[in-house]
């Protein structure tokens, strides 16, 4: 089973989100049982850097404007994996986010930036295929970014009509991003403006490249079975419920998993002390580290909630802003990592600027500080108005720092709320709550500085979540009867 595994982000070269650590832990698991995996990613200049043994297998002709020819690369990613990379400078030799340009907006040539990648993709089945000698079975994209690699196979059998037509399968990570684009790029994206229409790729009077690819792709997955759901709804759906609705037979959801190599508190090399569920000493040391990093007073008694997010709407964190006055004057203390909306940012700035001693907040993008962020807090907050899977929840439940999400998509699925009868039966790992108001925020986290105040309870639940086991196994498992399922009468 040949995969291309089309991606805009891999963990450790280019991180926007969580989409980086899947696209880092999901093709090694799926090369693990049996899959022959190999990225495709844009020529940024960390791809360029962060891959060994780079060498030319061959030339791209597009017919996009600024890209009529490009270099086809292939590496070695950290873990070994190969990965393909479109090696274009005029598009993608820019430093930082891979996205945004210096100003913070969208780079303006962001359409062709990723057409091009589709299109690179979608050569790989060519009538002239790259490498003759690795044709994918399947072709996985990610996100709008991908979006258009669909209509190119379905559209364009003149150029990438090869031998073997592949099966086309579209993973949503967020529906909030959609890549909508004016009609104007009709005629330089090369798909033929008959494909200019509601069965096709506009999309409420523009091109919408996620759009194209729901309506193209074989198959389309999402990241947890209730935002698969919820996706097919006005309001989840950002416009695009109607079109998955109709293809519901074709929409499935797979959790994410967790990279256990790399979030371990047993074997973690940034945080100050190691621990596991058996022995969760070291836990305390990462408390008191900490608590000396951000500036917090140096009381064990004092539960820490932390933040470690995109600051963004969707994510709810308004909630947190608002519900921290309460929180600290119940005792408890607010950590909070992250960096996004200019407003939200001055938020939590002016926030730690109130609360000196009980309040830190250290505003950027620090990989590592995220990890002891993790293995000092006593639980991690995550409100999200949407999540599709969320794996900061997942990662504090490795952590023993027990999740308080809102009930939504991915949250929904991986925490179970400590209720009474959850309680009773040994199942909760956390605490959920239902709207997206503060009072019932403040309520969930009223239950749980009850319950810390039990330490015993409190052991026992950060032990259960600690040993639940979310790891690729089993979600890559469910990829790999999804490809077969694509391909139907492939025989593997
Ligand atoms: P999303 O992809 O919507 O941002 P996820 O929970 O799936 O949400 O993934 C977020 C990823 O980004 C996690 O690996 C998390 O640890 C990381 N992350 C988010 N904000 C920061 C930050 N400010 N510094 C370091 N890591 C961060
Ligand atoms: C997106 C989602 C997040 C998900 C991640 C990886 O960024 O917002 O919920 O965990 O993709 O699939």
């Amino acid at each position: 089973m040949r995969v291309l595994y089309v991606t805009p982000e891999c963990y450790p070269l280019v991180k926007t989100g969580g989409l980086a650590d899947v696209s880092a832990a999901l093709p090694p698991a799926l090369n693990a049982i049996g899959a022959d995996m190999r990225l495709l990613m844009p020529g940024y200049p960390a791809v360029l850097n962060g891959l060994s043994n780079l060498h030319e297998v061959g030339e791209l002709i597009t017919d996009l404007p600024g890209c009529d020819r490009a270099r086809l690369l292939i590496g070695s990613l950290p873990d070994g994996v190969l990965c393909y990379v479109l090696d274009a400078p005029s598009l993608y030799n820019r430093p930082g986010n891979p996205y945004l340009g210096p100003d913070g907006q969208d780079w303006p040539d962001n359409d062709l930036r990723f057409a091009a990648l589709s299109w690179a993709a979608a050569g790989f089945c060519g009538i002239e295929p790259y490498d003759p000698w690795w044709q994918p079975d399947v072709l996985h994209g990610h996100d709008w970014q991908a979006g258009l690699m669909p209509a190119y196979i379905a559209l364009r059998p003149d150029r990438f009509g090869g031998p073997v037509r592949p099966a086309t399968v579209l993973t949503i990570h967020n529906i909030a991003y959609q890549g909508r684009f004016g009609a104007w790029m009709m005629g330089d994206i090369g798909l033929p403006s008959s494909s200019f229409r509601v069965e096709g790729v506009e999309y409420y009077g523009g091109i919408g490249y996620l759009k194209a690819g729901c309506y193209y792709a074989d198959r389309l997955t999402t990241v947890s079975p209730s935002y698969a759901n919820e996706i097919q709804t006005a309001e989840h759906g950002n416009g695009l419920e109607g079109l998955l609705a109709s293809r519901a037979d074709n929409v499935s959801g797979i959790l994410n998993g967790v990279d256990y190599g790399i979030w371990d508190p047993a074997r973690d090399p940034h945080i100050p002390a190691q621990y596991g569920p058996d022995d969760l000493g070291g836990k305390d040391l990462c408390k008191a580290e900490l608590q000396a990093r951000f500036g917090l007073e140096r009381r064990p008694d004092a539960p820490i909630a932390c933040v470690i997010s995109r600051l963004t709407w969707h994510k709810g964190l308004d909630l947190v802003l608002e519900a921290a006055g309460q929180w600290v004057g119940w005792g408890g203390q607010l950590v909070v990592l992250g960096t996004g909306d200019p407003g939200s940012e001055t938020g939590f700035r002016n926030l730690a600027a109130w609360h000196p001693g009980a309040v830190g907040v250290h505003i950027g993008y620090d990989e590592a500080l995220s990890h002891h962020v993790q293995a000092g807090s006593d639980l991690i907050l995550v409100p999200s108005r949407s999540e599709p899977c969320g794996l900061t929840q997942l990662y504090g439940l490795r952590y023993g720092t027990l999740p308080l999400v809102r009930r939504t998509g991915g949250l929904a699925d991986t925490i179970v709320d400590a209720n009474p009868a959850a309680t009773i039966d040994g199942s909760a790992t956390g605490f959920q709550f239902v709207n997206a108001s503060v009072q019932e925020m403040l309520w969930a986290l009223r239950r749980a500085i009850a319950l810390y105040r039990r330490p015993e309870r409190w052991q026992a639940m950060q032990q259960r979540a600690m040993t639940r086991d979310f790891g690729w196994h089993r979600p890559a498992e469910e990829y790999m009867e999804l490809y077969r399922n694509a391909i139907p009468g492939l025989s593997v």
